[in-house]
């Protein structure tokens, strides 16, 4: 089906409260990759939101005078969708799992898996950690003040212990199926690391898992036993197949949606969440005869005083703390810039303020700023005959090759490297050349206006690489280069942007506002 769209997906998060940066970092990698491939020209479909079942949400909701609905309701409309317009993330949906379009597709999955024998009904007994919605084991968990209290060893509190008749999925039946398929398929879980661990789980054998509680009733019906919800990690996985349209007629809306978008092409999530996705999700895939994620990809954690940046530790900061400061593109840019894709990084606000300097004030505003002033001198503010430079030329050819290899094997750092480095050869170039020496002498005329060509020409060549990371930026960089005339930037083709002598000659250029304003001295410095 030449019609398949790329499918990218977050995790659906938690709405106890409002989003900080660790939710922000996933969000913004997958904006920048799904608007990456928009722009090698594929077809793509993004999807985010919420997971507003189950004990955590319900007892947060009590704790704040609500009932789970509003209060879910009122996060998502005053912080999770405000925040995401902030960040200016692109996404094609939105799911919330308490939707009908959600819970009915859930019904007939779970329904679908009773009638095929996958379910049946038996009795649950050990801990539970409600801050991880996790049935634990008695192995995992850590001593607490009391011989008899154990503790979550990732939130540091008591589990609660559960006895209860529930159902189960059979899940310990998938585990050789599992192992076999990242062994054959060692893409479907990345990094490396993140599939070692996975593997290592599953040869350790896999019990069966329960699906279904019975204490409380937030969450969805079970469809032939309506005393029991749904259990949150199964209901809150299956949005990613809800959302298009799974088990719809195939002639219907949804059916076309499903056949256009599945298998996800990419399920990104923190590693915090990897065994829910790389284990207990593709085995209910198989267990209903579905294709499997073509790639589940676990990134590190944002750390806070080398611990997990989380909201029950109240460790978690804002994004607007550091975009009020910052800007947002510099938000976007400075995560994905600093830290590997797949390991843990810290965030120090000094380091932050070190790159938005030399890198993106200096290094690419700079650029801008100086060039488009020199033609404004020196050339009536119009953009001169092209012409080329053919080191300019290959450096930029080469950019563009290797960020799309990077950016598409999700090693963001690596394609941003390499747009920064073809920034720094225009840098050197500039420099070399001297234009404002060239400037003294008319006889000198074609030489100026060849170094200010290339040097515009590189410049909407940055502004399209770059724009994935940085759209407004970016947009206004366009904007000033006079560059609308070759139409949107976000038409602007990844495999042709390095074509040399796009931009017109007559062209006029703008000097607009300033790309990476000097940061405001900090209050409390
Ligand atoms: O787990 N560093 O939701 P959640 C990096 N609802 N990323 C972080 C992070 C940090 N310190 N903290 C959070 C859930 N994240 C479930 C998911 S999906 C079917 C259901 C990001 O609100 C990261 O993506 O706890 C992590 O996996 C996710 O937020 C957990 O969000
Ligand atoms: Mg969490």
């Amino acid at each position: 089906m030449s019609n398949k769209a790329f499918y990218l997906t977050t995790p659906i998060y938690y709405v106890n409260d409002a989003p900080h940066i660790g939710h922000a970092y996933t969000t913004v990698a997958g904006d920048v990759l799904t608007r990456w491939h928009r722009q090698k020209g594929e077809q793509v479909w993004f999807l985010t939101g919420t997971d507003e079942h189950g004990q955590k949400v319900m007892r947060t909701a009590e704790a704040n005078g609500s009932d789970p609905q509003s209060w879910a309701d009122r996060l998502v409309k005053s912080a999770w969708i405000p925040t995401w317009g902030k960040l200016n993330i692109a996404n094609d949906d939105f799911i919330r799992t308490t939707e009908d379009r959600h819970m009915d597709r859930v019904q007939h999955f779970l329904q679908g898996l009773k009638d095929s024998g996958h379910i049946y009904e038996g009795k649950y007994e050990g801990p539970y950690c409600v801050g991880c919605e996790e049935f634990k084991l008695a192995g995992d968990l850590l001593d607490g003040a009391t011989p008899d209290e154990k503790l979550c060893p990732t939130h540091s509190k008591p589990v609660e212990l559960l006895s209860e008749t529930n159902w189960f999925f059979k899940l310990s039946a998938f585990a050789q199926p599992l192992i076999e398929h990242y062994k054959a398929n060692p893409s479907a879980c990345e990094p490396a690391s993140a599939r070692n661990e996975v593997l290592s789980f599953l040869e350790g054998g896999v019990s069966d898992l329960s699906i279904s509680r019975s204490s409380f009733d937030w969450g969805i019906p079970v469809p032939w036993d309506t005393k029991q919800v749904v259990y949150v990690w199964f209901d809150a996985l299956l949005n990613y197949a809800t959302a298009v349209g799974i088990g719809d007629d195939p002639n219907s809306e949804g059916g076309k949606k499903f056949a256009q978008t599945w298998p996800a092409d990419v399920h990104l999530v923190g590693k915090d969440i990897l065994r829910f996705h790389a284990v207990i999700w593709p085995a209910m895939l198989m267990a209903a005869g579905i294709p499997v994620p073509k790639k589940v990809f676990a990134h590190g954690w944002l750390l806070v005083g080398g611990e997990k940046m989380s909201k029950s530790k109240l460790t978690g900061i804002a994004p607007s703390d550091i975009t009020d400061f910052f800007g947002v593109d510099a938000f976007r840019y400075y995560f994905l810039r600093s830290i590997p894709f797949g390991t843990d990084g810290s965030f120090s606000w000094e380091d932050m303020v070190a790159r938005y300097t030399s890198e993106l004030a200096n290094d690419f505003g700079n650029l801008a700023s100086r060039s488009i002033a020199m033609i404004e001198k020196y050339c009536d503010g119009k953009v001169p005959q092209p012409a080329a430079e053919p080191k300019v030329a290959e450096a930029a050819q080469k950019a563009g090759e290797i960020s799309d290899e990077r950016i598409c094997a999700l090693d963001f750092q690596g394609g941003i490297l390499a747009i920064l480095d073809f920034c720094k050869v225009v840098n050197g170039y500039v420099t070399e050349q001297a234009p404002w020496v060239l400037a003294k002498d008319p006889a000198n005329k074609a030489e100026l206006e060849k170094v200010l060509y290339t040097t515009v020409e590189s410049l909407r060549i940055l502004a399209v690489l770059f724009y994935p990371v940085m759209p407004e930026t970016c947009e206004k960089l366009w904007e000033a280069l006079g560059a609308k005339i070759l139409g949107p930037i976000g038409d602007q083709k990844i495999s042709e942007v390095a074509a040399w002598g796009q931009l017109p000659a007559g062209v006029q250029v703008s000097r607009g506002d300033v790309l990476f304003p000097r940061l405001p001295e900090p209050e409390n410095a």
